[in-house]
């Protein structure tokens, strides 16, 4: 078959399916619910095409986090823990590019609305392994991530409250979202409590990523985001001992760890000259809107009491009476 019967045929084959998906329009906007998950149709093209091509190693490591939940921070600290022998921080292509650019989405960026990349192109940064971002449920995570590689998982989620008042901002900020912008706290709020926000239901979301962990601690690293801000420290060892690169004594004596702290701070980042200007992906999302405030319980500046109200017991009811601290 030619390169063109193929894309048709895969044309055709996405087609079958999306016809049959359950749909649900917000605004100009169409989602289609496949494997339980919201989804429009460009990014779907592109979580079948990782579903069906892409070919994980035993050395990957995939980041995965529902959107706002801190993905921007968890590309950074894993690009920078992974590669560190062979990026010393001084050197570290954090400096210059955003981490979006070293870590790419494999549904959004690598195989974005279907496309198919040249296997040996994937390692992007060139680094000592291969890290891809992803914002799919556990739950839609093809075998090959899942069951047949060794690759490893960090999964990063944050109290829903902050990261629909996180997502509401990245509307506000980008031009790439009119339609989102909108609309009112309350027309976003209801589609987030509905679970049809892309991506979203959050709870399924997290609750997928929380029970591999538990089902298997050395394939799925399961961290908050709260936690990662009160003792960042602690998080940051975990995750180098999980993906089997542990700090050594020296590394500890030359403070390797605060550095790589700081060099994927907020702080920092945010004011790099490569993170003020430049946009990436189908969404054309500016790098200064990933960086704003990063604090936790910034919702109680933005939700009205019925909305957090609404959301906590809504969090209770899906996950268990103690809510989101699962
Ligand atoms: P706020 O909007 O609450 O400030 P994502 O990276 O998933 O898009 O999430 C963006 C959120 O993470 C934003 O939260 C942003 O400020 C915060 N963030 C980005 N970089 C961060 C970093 N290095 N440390 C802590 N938080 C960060």
């Amino acid at each position: 078959m030619s390169l063109k019967e193929e894309k048709k045929s895969e044309d055709d084959q996405f087609h079958e399916l999306y016809v049959k998906l359950p749909k649900k329009r917000l605004k100009s906007r169409l989602f289609a619910q496949y494997r339980g998950f919201w989804f429009e149709e460009q990014v779907l093209r592109g979580i079948l095409a990782f579903r069906q091509h892409f070919e994980a190693q035993d050395s990957d490591i995939v980041v995965a986090t529902m959107p706002k939940a801190g993905t921007t921070w968890l590309k950074a600290l894993t690009f920078a823990i992974a590669n560190r022998h062979k990026f010393p921080i001084s050197e570290s292509p954090l400096l210059s590019k955003n981490p979006h650019q070293l870590v790419l989405f494999l549904e959004l960026n690598l195989y974005e609305k279907g496309k198919i990349p040249d296997p040996n192109s994937l390692n992007v940064a060139g680094g000592q392994r291969r890290i891809f971002g992803t914002h799919l449920a556990y739950q839609c995570l093809p075998d090959t991530v899942l069951d047949t590689s060794d690759c490893r998982i960090l999964y990063l989620c944050r109290n829903p409250l902050d990261v629909f008042t996180s997502y509401v901002h990245f509307f506000y900020q980008n031009g790439a979202f009119p339609d989102l912008a909108e609309k009112s706290w309350e027309e976003n709020f209801d589609a987030f409590c509905e679970g049809t926000n892309q991506y979203g239901p959050f709870w399924d979301h997290i609750k997928g990523y929380k029970e591999a962990s538990l089902k298997n601690p050395n394939k799925v690293l399961f961290l908050h985001y709260e936690e990662l801000k009160k003792d960042t420290k602690s998080c940051v060892k975990k995750m180098a001992e999980f993906l089997g690169c542990p700090f050594s004594p020296q590394e500890e004596d030359e403070r390797v760890v605060e550095g790589i702290i700081k060099l994927c701070s907020l702080e920092n980042l945010k004011n790099l000259e490569c993170n003020k200007h430049g946009e990436i992906g189908m969404y054309n999302v500016k790098f200064s809107s990933l960086f704003r405030k990063g604090e936790v319980g910034d919702w109680a500046n933005f939700l009205t009491p019925s909305m957090a109200e609404r959301l906590e017991s809504l969090m209770k009811e899906k996950f268990g009476e103690s809510g989101f601290n699962l």
